[in-house]
């Protein structure tokens, strides 16, 4: 059985005070979950030096390699980093900064030269046009992690319902091929975690993640949902 993958996404939130608490307060990385944290650019390296077992991800890259960008972060220095993922696509960014799914497809182009995993998000009515602007080696020989993320599930609390996630996962593994896994994110929590598990194989999370007591709430839920199916 694969492992189940909960990312922390803390978005443009924390300073090193708050990320440092986070650190001493989260639970250690354990054998059956991937746990990633992705926070701003400036806390990666204190979050590397912190990490407890936990795996960093970025949450954006520079679409271009290295060079003449003044004010982008290219894949390659996120690796030296020690960066292993990389949100793409949040809707966030293609809402408030114009990005569209061709950029998209740079940033994954980049990441998968720097050997960091793409965390490819996407709500419905980008998922075919997400599709169509990857190229076939961006998508048949590597591992995404894909999420999805319906945009009025984001920070609502209002998840969307589990026969949906199960959809739209069966929907997306059909289209991008099952050698992906694919996450679910918005208003994920401890109380509905557990069925969320049920139909996919993770999840991205936001306003849950950001206390460190509730985020190792959701992990001992996700923990025990693991034990119960293996
Ligand atoms: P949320 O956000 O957990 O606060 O709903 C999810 C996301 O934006 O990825």
């Amino acid at each position: 059985m694969s492992k189940i993958t909960l990312i922390a996404n803390f978005k443009s939130n924390k300073n090193t005070a708050l990320l440092e608490q986070w650190f001493e307060q989260i639970g250690s990385d354990i054998e059956q979950l991937e746990l990633v944290v992705a926070p701003s650019y400036p806390y990666l390296e204190k979050a590397r030096l912190m990490q407890k077992g936990w795996r960093l991800a970025a949450q954006n890259v520079s679409p271009f390699p290295m060079g003449s960008y003044t004010g982008e972060v290219n894949a390659m220095q996120l690796r030296d980093l020690g960066v292993e993922y990389c949100v793409v696509g949040h809707s966030e960014r293609r809402q408030y900064f114009g990005e569209t799914s061709a950029q998209v497809a740079q940033k994954i182009t980049q990441l998968l030269s720097a050997q960091i995993t793409p965390i490819l998000c996407l709500d419905e009515p980008y998922l075919e046009e997400q599709f169509y602007s990857l190229s076939d080696s961006n998508l048949s020989k590597t591992h995404l992690i894909i999420a999805y993320e319906p945009i009025s599930a984001i920070g609502s609390g209002q998840p969307a319902s589990v026969g949906r996630v199960q959809t739209v996962a069966e929907k997306i593994k059909n289209l991008y091929g099952d050698n992906h896994s694919v996450i679910y994110g918005g208003s994920v929590d401890e109380r509905n975690i557990g069925e969320l598990l049920l139909v996919c194989d993770g999840a991205l999370i936001a306003s849950a993640s950001q206390e460190a007591r509730q985020m190792n709430s959701i992990i001992a839920v996700a923990q025990k949902s693991m034990l119960n199916v293996s």
